[in-house]
């Protein structure tokens, strides 16, 4: 049977960019289904570099302006990975468009603007999604089912770290090309946007809701020379933040992230501990679930460390992948997203976490900066 074409618009030749094409190129081979997706075409400011990237990654043309490409009629998915600043806007117009949106987290600069491209999806009835990518890491998916099942019991702590060290140099410039994330007006926010986004995504989805929260942030390096406009300029951003909390289930938060941690590139990590078994996971080793059961037999009771490779349905994913025992990478995470989203298409059952779901995460986060702020707990406003 001939599949449904599938045609994306890509937004944004970067880092994310890339990984969501590769994505894009590898979900037809590996989970093949109703859909056949087309890269239609790829958008960025700068010609030359729109059909550099269009060439080797086969989009069939380009854009220079992402108002058109959001216009096009053969464009059935806006694919937004650019800074911050543009996700609502970029959104809300593919909204009135008509078109399916996927959108890079955090999915905007705070909660009011989050709400608006909420309000603009779902008035538009679009399909739509925020590429909170770890949640398909199969480690990850399995701690999800091990939770759903009840296994661990009344949960009491929940622990995440996200953690690098790339921002130490106090001559590294802020602002512009590659560095927007150093900038507050097109980042938002320094690392609880950028990292502890992640790491809230996943709570909440393992764990419910959090009503309040109780952090504090710091600014190591004060002043950094501004890309755009040269001059030295104060830090706005944030670039370590921690974070206590207290979810709704009664557990507490105990969350951190920061860009100073000398030795660390991307370790997120995090540890739940429930009455019958804490589980724990970390992204430098992201196929492996550690998994103490309380349950086991008192002799053999002890951490283990499951390699969640094996391809029955038991391990998420891994059976449309190799044989046993052989590892996938960070990179399949965006294949399995791309797969459940356009499985999602038309089941009724979108696949999460939606516009919606991801105004969750942002909630927290104006309640953490807040509450930074304010040297106050806060308590997480409802979506
Ligand atoms: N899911 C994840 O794990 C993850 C990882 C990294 C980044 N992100 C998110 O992805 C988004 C992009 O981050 P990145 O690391 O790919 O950034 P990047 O700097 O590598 O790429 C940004 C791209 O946006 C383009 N761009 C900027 N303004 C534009 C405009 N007006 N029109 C068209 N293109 C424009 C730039 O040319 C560049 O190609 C951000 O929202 C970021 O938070 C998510």
């Amino acid at each position: 049977m001939a599949k449904k074409p599938f045609r994306v618009g890509m937004i944004g030749y970067g880092f994310m960019g890339r990984a969501h094409t590769n994505a894009y190129k590898q979900v037809g081979q590996f989970f093949p289904g109703e859909h056949e997706v087309v890269l239609k075409a790829a958008c960025a400011r700068d010609a030359a570099k729109a059909q550099a990237f269009a060439d080797q990654w086969g989009y069939e043309t380009i854009e220079t302006d992402w108002r058109k490409l959001v216009e096009r009629p053969d464009i059935d998915a806006v694919d937004i990975c650019v800074p911050n600043n543009l996700h609502a806007e970029m959104a809300v117009a593919a909204a009135r468009a008509g078109k399916a949106i996927l959108c890079e987290k955090p999915l905007a600069m705070n909660a009011a603007e989050g709400r608006t491209m909420v309000a603009a999806v779902e008035a538009a009835k679009v399909p739509n999604m925020v590429w909170y990518n770890y949640r398909r890491i199969p480690a990850v998916s399995l701690a999800k089912k091990l939770i759903d099942e009840g296994r661990l019991g009344k949960v009491f702590h929940y622990r995440a770290k996200f953690l690098q060290d790339w921002t130490i140099k106090s001559d590294l410039p802020q602002g512009g090309q590659g560095l927007w994330r150093l900038d507050a007006a097109a980042a938002g926010a320094g690392v609880s946007g950028d990292l502890l986004a992640h790491c809230i995504d996943t709570a909440l989805w393992f764990n419910g809701r959090l009503d309040s929260v109780c952090a504090m942030t710091e600014v190591f390096v004060k002043e950094r020379p501004h890309n755009l406009t040269g001059k030295m300029e104060a830090v706005t951003i944030d670039d370590a933040c921690l974070f206590f909390g207290k979810f709704a289930n009664g557990s507490l938060a105990n969350f951190e992230s920061t860009r100073y941690a000398r030795g660390h590139k991307a370790q997120y990590t995090f540890e739940i501990n429930g009455e019958d078994m804490s589980i724990a996971w970390d992204l430098h080793d992201l196929h492996r679930l550690q998994i103490f059961d309380y349950k086991d037999e008192g002799k053999i009771r002890g951490w283990k460390s499951v390699h969640v490779t094996d391809n029955s349905p038991d391990h998420p994913y891994m059976a449309n992948w190799w044989v046993p025992g052989l590892a996938i990478g960070y990179d399949s995470s965006f294949t399995h997203q791309v797969a459940d989203f356009l499985a999602g298409l038309g089941s009724g059952k979108p696949a999460s976490p939606t516009f919606r779901d991801a105004l969750e995460t942002q909630l927290v986060l104006d309640a953490i900066l807040d509450s930074a702020k304010s040297q106050r707990w806060k308590t997480v406003e409802q979506a």
